[in-house]
């Protein structure tokens, strides 16, 4: 049945990580206007709590983990569903990004981008799937990054990883049929967030002033990217699957 408001999202439980800044809190706020419950996922509690006391509705939860624990991700996954019933749905907007150049690569700095980026999205996914009623579409989006699918100066490994994501989203969504849940993702240009304050501190001027440049209709805000996970979360998407959706106002145009 097509509901009134094609993204509406009564009824509906969704995980959510990273809701504790930038594009995860936005995109908390936005799916609670739209009727979701929320589990808020994010390492720093207090910030947690500040998103939650922006977000529309009741009964939201908070679930702090820290996403580089990859091997306890799944169980805490299935305690949720115990706890509060299986999620409907799955952001995965958890993410780090440390512009290295590849003069300063070694292993430590691949572990934890590959384990923060894409390791936690896998093992997420293989909690959320247990426990599930099939008879309810679930939806997984993941969040990756223009970075992707572009080459970048010093940001190989955040790059890759989100390649990574990319990648998973289509063999996620071919496993996850069976299970009755549509995988996608959305792929990010640059959005005023914390992260991009760092991207910003990290480079001279001029540096920035390029990225900057290459962004026909400037850079984004948190909600253009939770308008897109949100839509390809609700069932106004039900018939898409599989998709990498670029977010980044004619970035990969120009
Ligand atoms: N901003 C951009 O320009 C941009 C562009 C393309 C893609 N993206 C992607 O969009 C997503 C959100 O980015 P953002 O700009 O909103 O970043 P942000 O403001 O830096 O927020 C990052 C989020 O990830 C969480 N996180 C980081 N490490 C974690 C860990 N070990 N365990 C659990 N949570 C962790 C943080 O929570 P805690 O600190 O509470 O743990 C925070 O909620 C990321 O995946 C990023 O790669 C961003």
């Amino acid at each position: 049945m097509i509901p009134s408001h094609p993204m509406d999202l009564s009824g509906k439980l969704v995980l959510l990580t990273g809701a504790s800044a930038g594009i995860g809190r936005e995109t908390a706020i936005l799916l609670s206007k739209l009727g979701a419950r929320v589990i808020l996922s994010g390492r720093n509690e207090e910030a947690l709590a500040q998103t939650l006391a922006s977000m529309s509705g009741n009964g939201h939860i908070l679930a702090p983990f820290d996403m580089a624990d990859t091997d306890g991700i799944a169980d805490w996954v299935v305690s949720l569903n115990k706890a509060h019933g299986p999620a409907d749905g799955y952001v995965h907007c958890a993410g780090v990004q440390l512009n290295r150049s590849i003069r300063l690569f070694d292993a430590a700095f691949f572990d934890e981008t590959m384990r923060i980026n894409l390791a936690s999205a896998l093992a997420v996914a293989k909690g959320f799937r247990q426990r599930r009623n099939r008879e309810r579409q679930g939806a997984i989006v993941l969040v990756s990054s223009i970075a992707g699918l572009i080459g970048q100066s010093a940001n190989v490994v955040y790059g890759a990883s989100k390649a990574g994501l990319m990648s998973a989203t289509r063999g996620l969504a071919m496993e996850l049929l069976r299970d009755n849940i549509r995988v996608n993702c959305v792929a990010p240009a640059l959005v005023n967030t914390e992260m991009a304050q760092k991207t910003k501190d990290s480079m001279t001027e001029a540096q920035f002033q390029y990225i900057l440049d290459q962004h026909p209709m400037g850079i984004g805000e948190p909600v253009d990217v939770a308008n897109a996970i949100a839509f390809l979360l609700s069932d106004a998407a039900r018939w898409i699957n599989a998709v990498t959706l670029p977010v980044e106002g004619g970035y990969l145009a120009n």
